[in-house]
């Protein structure tokens, strides 16, 4: 029998690109996907071990793990919505709140893909041309959107908003979420403002700084009346018990956390520093750098790396800017001090 599974797809879905994640490959340095590469903490990997001779239990850690992160983030545990990585809790708002959709541009790519899989309709506002936040632009055209998405430090780039700006588009008073991927590595976040501005929705993840990549746990923290709403939507068990065992061991493990976030910030600047005599390098307050690498092209850098074992994140043009873009993660150490070897003899 003959049968065409795209004749039966649903049209939006047939115009769908596919989402590309950072390249891997086993014994290459990976510095493509803004993990954290000193690993989780010792208490993390015991929790894993001991969890992991449990796994014939569904997961029941839920609330333990959302009063430990409710005491990390200075809320309480009503404030918390547990995601199988903050990208399920972007499919989660979507699912939940009316579009369209507003965001940036470059951005994070999973707002674009998760609101088109559902339907919804998404814009974007160009960032300035230095990637800076351009306030007036947002606001002006944020009058027919439902939901407004902001992310700092914002992912490929590495800028930040201020918080002027982000209160002054609270004010719209629309479902505004500020994506806090990268909080740890900035120091600043904008959860205080969750008691003034009940349409605030922090999204936050242990993929980053807590080094928890591969088990797919984030957290949302919002003002009861959101969180409750988007438990409507929410799979049961979504978040599975080694993620919850693995984020309760890492919150309280927290200090090993830091000093690797410190590790990282140290090392930010001396590649900041080197990445800048070569190329436009782009202020980050998160883990990673990115560069624009023209006249050569963001294709040609990677190859040159990947020849080297070391993977970095090609974007090639972002639509709408001068430049040939490439994200590098910032490692270890000792990755770094490679990685700036292998700079040096380009
Ligand atoms: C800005 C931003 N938000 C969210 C995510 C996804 O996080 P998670 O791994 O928790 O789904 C990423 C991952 O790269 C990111 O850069």
């Amino acid at each position: 029998m003959e049968f065409n599974p795209a004749e039966y797809a649903k049209s939006r879905i047939q115009d769908l690109a596919l989402y590309e994640p950072g390249k891997m490959r086993e014994g290459y340095t990976k510095l493509a996907s803004n993990e954290n590469n000193y690993g989780p903490s010792p208490r993390v990997v015991e929790t894993l071990k001991r969890e992991s001779e449990r796994v014939n239990i569904y997961p029941h850690r839920f609330q333990e793990l959302r009063e430990k992160i409710a005491g990390y983030c200075g809320v309480n545990a009503d404030n918390i919505l547990l995601g199988n990585g903050s990208d399920e809790l972007i499919d989660m708002v979507l699912k939940t709140f009316k579009g369209p959709v507003m965001g940036l541009s470059p951005t994070f790519a999973e707002y674009r893909l998760g609101a088109e899989i559902l339907g919804e309709e998404y814009s974007e506002v160009r960032l300035n041309d230095d990637f800076s936040f351009p306030a007036e632009e947002f606001i002006s055209n944020a009058e027919g959107a439902g939901i407004l998405i902001l992310c700092s430090p914002n992912s490929p780039t590495g800028g930040v908003i201020s918080d002027e700006d982000v209160r002054r588009v609270l004010e719209l008073g629309k479902l505004t979420i500020v994506d806090e991927a990268y909080v740890e590595f900035y120091g600043k976040s904008v959860i205080a403002m969750m008691d003034e501005f009940p349409n605030l929705v922090v999204m936050r993840t242990f993929a980053k700084a807590f080094a928890l990549a591969g088990l797919r746990l984030g957290y949302a923290v919002a003002s009861p009346g959101i969180v409750e709403l988007m438990s409507r939507v929410r799979m049961p068990f979504n978040v599975n018990s080694l993620a919850l065992g693995a984020g309760i061991a890492a919150i309280d493990s927290v200090d090993y956390m830091r000093q690797t976030v410190e590790g990282i910030k140290r090392d930010r600047r001396i590649l900041f520093e080197v990445l800048s005599g070569k190329f436009r390098a782009f202020k980050s307050e998160a883990n990673f750098v990115l560069i624009d690498v023209s006249p050569m092209k963001a294709e040609e850098f990677f190859d040159r790396l990947m020849q080297e074992r070391i993977i970095v994140r090609s974007f090639g043009k972002f639509k709408g800017f001068e430049g040939e873009y490439v994200r590098i993660s910032v490692g270890t150490p000792e990755e770094n001090r490679r990685l700036i070897e292998v700079l040096d003899s380009l």
